[in-house]
């Protein structure tokens, strides 16, 4: 495929993209993937992920590379020779989960003393050699970029070393590697298209901890899609830190594609592919990419454009690198080109300095945008990070945390309204499970993110299903099936 120029790759990828693929073959390739690999070698690994959509996509990545050297897969940890925790350094009680985490596998060390125990991901990135010293069940420490050591890392530590890598690179993309699916709804699945971030944005430990960005090969990005459409995949979100400045030259044409083109390439893999992506930054977010949400039906119209703060003042010391204005001028062009398009963020309460002017202008934006739902967080100062460095967590707790619950109770009523808005409406669902509290139920998102739920009747995991909605609370729509939709037919 790398000969051809991306438009080729296009119209290969177009007369391939309608085959159908029966139920039953689904299922093969699903259990195909979890199975024992060929040249099994006897052990198992077992995974649990911790932290972002990102972090959750490398442990099928580290999956894939485990595979690939004779580790069989096991979903349960007491029967597992090689234990490993994906972890997240974004907040302290992300790490503390991990530690309380590590003490009940303690129990496991003691009754079976050959199995290793990895910490991989990002609290093995920013602690390092000490990770071994202050958590003394721990046999291997690696950092995002250097999973493709694993298996030798293991292969040492066997022998009764202690192994650390945590060497981070400007290269690796893993794009070669096709990820072993986990979550296995067979249905929505992550495709990394970029690794780390060149922000410094003050607050975060991120570029420390998964380095410099880099993109990935457009062309293995799709092949990669096709790959799971082929399998029966319904829905793909593109991840990066920072999508909008994806950025990949093809060396043979010289030809640069940017977010907006690959965006693109990925919605014309099939019109029955519903393609989501994240994370975008203000800064970079171009009318470019929202006109070419515009142009595709199957290029769902959500957007996670995480705010931090309402106050110019605040956005500036957390080096945001936009204000206030630059931000509603932002969401005004999704308006204008995207009218039906939703919108969460995310917002940090509490940051150095913040005062309640500050608090006040976060409540207004929040109030000027009416998010469908945001992600929002009590700041929490992490180590080495800028902010850590120059200011003084001056906020006290309590004053954090009650700003935080206003933030919170404020986005529950906009939530509602947003849900409200829908009621009578029929939206279309891609249905991903059984719904938690009754199996009678199916479950699914709309094209704007929102959960929906509806009595199953005869309807399948992996339909896009018409839903009228008749009820809605803050978290979620539900109403009744009117039909198998036409989406992208
Ligand atoms: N790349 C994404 C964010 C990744 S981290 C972006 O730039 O938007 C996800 C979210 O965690 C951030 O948006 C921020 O709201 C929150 N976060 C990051 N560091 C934090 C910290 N030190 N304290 C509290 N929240 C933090
Ligand atoms: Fe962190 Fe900012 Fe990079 Fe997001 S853009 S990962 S918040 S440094
Ligand atoms: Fe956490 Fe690392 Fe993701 S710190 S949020 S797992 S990039």
């Amino acid at each position: 495929m790398e000969n051809l120029t991306l438009s080729q790759v296009v119209d290969e990828l177009k007369i391939h993209h309608n085959e159908p693929l029966t139920e039953d073959r689904q299922g093969e390739t699903l259990v195909l993937d979890a199975a024992e690999p060929k040249n099994f070698n006897g052990r198992r690994f077992y995974i649990e992920s911790y932290g972002c959509q990102m972090n959750f996509n490398d442990s099928e990545i580290v999956a894939a590379i485990l595979q690939q050297d004779g580790f069989g897969m096991t979903r349960n940890y007491e029967e597992a020779d090689l234990i490993l925790l994906n972890t997240c350094s974004i907040r302290e009680k992300a790490e503390d989960t991990i530690r309380k985490r590590l003490r009940v596998l303690n129990n496991v060390k003691h009754q079976r003393k050959d199995v290793l125990v990895g910490v991989l991901g990002c609290m093995a990135e920013r602690l390092k050699t000490s990770l071994l010293e202050q958590e003394r069940i721990v046999d291997i420490v690696v950092g995002p970029d250097a999973y493709r050591d694993l298996p030798n890392l293991v292969a040492k530590s066997e022998e009764g070393q202690k192994m650390v890598n945590v060497l981070l690179s400007r290269e690796e993309t893993y794009g070669d590697i096709s990820p072993v699916r986990l979550d296995n709804n067979g249905v929505t699945a992550f495709v990394s298209i970029m690794r780390g971030c060149d922000n410094m944005c003050a607050f975060c430990v991120v570029p420390f901890t998964r380095g410099r960005e880099r993109s990935r090969n457009a062309y293995s990005i799709v092949a990669e899609v096709q790959d799971l459409v082929n399998k029966g995949y319904k829905e793909v979100t593109l991840l990066g830190q920072n999508v909008d400045s994806y950025k990949w030259e093809n060396p043979d044409t010289k030809e640069m594609v940017t977010f907006a083109g690959l965006l693109e390439l990925v919605a014309l893999v099939s019109p029955r592919l519903r393609v989501r992506f994240s994370t975008s930054h203000p800064k970079d977010m171009t009318d470019d990419v929202l006109h070419t949400m515009a142009r595709y039906d199957n290029i769902c119209k959500y957007i996670h454009l995480p705010v931090q703060s309402g106050s110019s003042a605040v956005l500036k010391a957390m080096n945001r690198t936009y204000d206030r204005e630059w931000y509603l001028d932002r969401v005004a062009a999704i308006r204008r080109i995207l009218p039906t398009c939703a919108i969460s963020t995310d917002i940090i309460a509490g940051f150095c300095g913040e005062t309640a002017e500050n608090h006040a202008e976060t409540l207004s934006i929040q109030d000027l945008v009416k998010y469908e739902m945001a992600y929002m967080f009590m700041y929490s100062e992490r180590p080495g990070t800028l902010a850590a460095r120059r200011y003084a967590d001056d906020v006290p707790t309590e004053v954090k945390n009650q700003r935080l619950q206003q933030i919170i109770a404020q986005q529950n009523e906009h939530s509602l309204i947003r849900n409200q808005q829908d009621l009578g409406k029929v939206v279309c669902v891609l249905v991903e499970k059984p719904s938690k509290r009754s199996n009678d139920d199916l479950c699914g998102r709309s094209d704007q993110n929102k959960m929906v739920i509806f009595p199953r009747e005869n309807y399948q995991i992996g339909d896009y299903v018409d839903v009228l909605v008749e009820h809605c609370t803050s978290a979620s729509l539900r109403g009744k099936a009117i039909g198998l939709s036409n989406f992208g037919q």
